[in-house]
């Protein structure tokens, strides 16, 4: 199997085990619900699911107890570009090839369907615990329901859109303090990296991993994000609506200053790059290896969407 074949595999899994864990569109709250699945049924890769199942696999990792964990993220990731595109905030008008929550549904009820799946969330990664009576696979659980529950949080990606959101329309030489490198990388740790680790490092506790490969997958997982937001931030310049499924030059319109604007072009490329490559370098000094894992993060330093 070729590398393309292998991750539309994993892709549709990760899809497989979504729809598993969906709210269903019924009762007096049905509109809310229909928004929250119209948000999750649009595509997406699937990057954060497909990261926890394969660090999981990594070391090891066997059986039901990961699953509501990729559903549970892929509702939190959900919630967070829900809410990053109202108007309010980033105010764009397409997200995964479609019109945006808000667009169709109006603004209070894209609001409920973040809070909706954000709740809902937690609802999906507590069944975790129903998946095994086993005591040590319990205790994995609670101690993965915590760094997933900090990483969405202030001390993770809500506290990098408080940053991110601080930042725009500051120019170096206003009346503002200039956004520096420093407070830079803090955004794109924070609301980007945040929700990669809390993938990967939950996928490596489920498994049994021990505290210095978690303190490891940890560091891998902030050069994946770190990398994928500078990424991001090339391909609002550089790509397309069409190709991207949401709308170019929305940094710009929003007087963001990016890893492009602050770096320049060429830098941040190499910088993807180099961050790619040491990801891997830890990824393979595990002793257990996950070839595919390894060439995701390889793929992902020139993807295009
Ligand atoms: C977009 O994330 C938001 C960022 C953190 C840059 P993705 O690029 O993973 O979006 P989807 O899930 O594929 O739509
Ligand atoms: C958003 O960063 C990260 C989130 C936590 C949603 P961006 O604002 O750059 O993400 P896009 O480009 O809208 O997907
Ligand atoms: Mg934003
Ligand atoms: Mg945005
Ligand atoms: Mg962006």
């Amino acid at each position: 199997m070729n590398f393309k074949e292998e991750l539309d595999a994993r892709t549709a899994q990760a899809e497989e085990v979504l729809k598993k864990y969906l709210p269903k569109e019924e009762g007096y709250q049905k509109t809310v619900v229909e928004a929250m699945n119209y948000s999750l049924l649009a595509g997406g890769k699937r990057l954060r699911p497909i990261l926890m199942r394969e660090t999981f696999r990594l070391f090891g990792g066997e059986g039901e107890v990961v699953e509501p964990f990729m559903a549970a993220l892929e509702m939190v990731h959900t919630y967070s570009l829900v809410h990053d595109d109202l108007p309010c905030m980033d105010n764009d008008e397409y997200r995964r090839g479609r019109k945006t929550t808000h667009v169709v549904y109006g603004e209070g009820m894209a609001v409920l369907a973040g809070d909706g799946l954000l709740n809902y969330a937690f609802e999906t990664a507590v069944k975790a615990f129903g998946t095994s009576g086993d005591g040590e696979i319990l205790g994995r659980t609670a101690k993965a329901l915590s760094v997933f529950a900090k990483k969405a949080g202030i001390y993770g990606m809500i506290g990098g859109q408080t940053a991110d959101i601080e930042a725009e329309d500051r120019e170096a030489g206003g009346p503002e303090q200039p956004v520096t490198e420093e407070l830079l990388l803090f955004i794109h740790e924070h609301k980007t990296a945040a929700l990669i680790q809390s993938a990967m490092m939950t996928g490596a506790i489920l498994a049994g991993a021990g505290e210095e490969e978690i303190r490891r997958i940890e560091k891998c997982a902030y050069n994946i994000g770190i990398a994928f937001q500078i990424q991001d931030d090339i391909l609002d310049v550089t790509s397309s609506l069409e190709v991207l499924g949401k709308a170019v030059g929305s940094d710009e319109k929003n007087h963001k200053t990016t890893y492009v604007t602050l770096k320049g072009m060429e830098q941040a490329k190499r910088d993807v790059e180099s961050l790619s490559g040491e990801a891997v370098d830890i990824l393979a000094s595990f002793s257990g290896r996950n070839e595919f894992l390894e060439e995701l993060v390889r793929q992902l330093a020139g993807r295009e969407k």
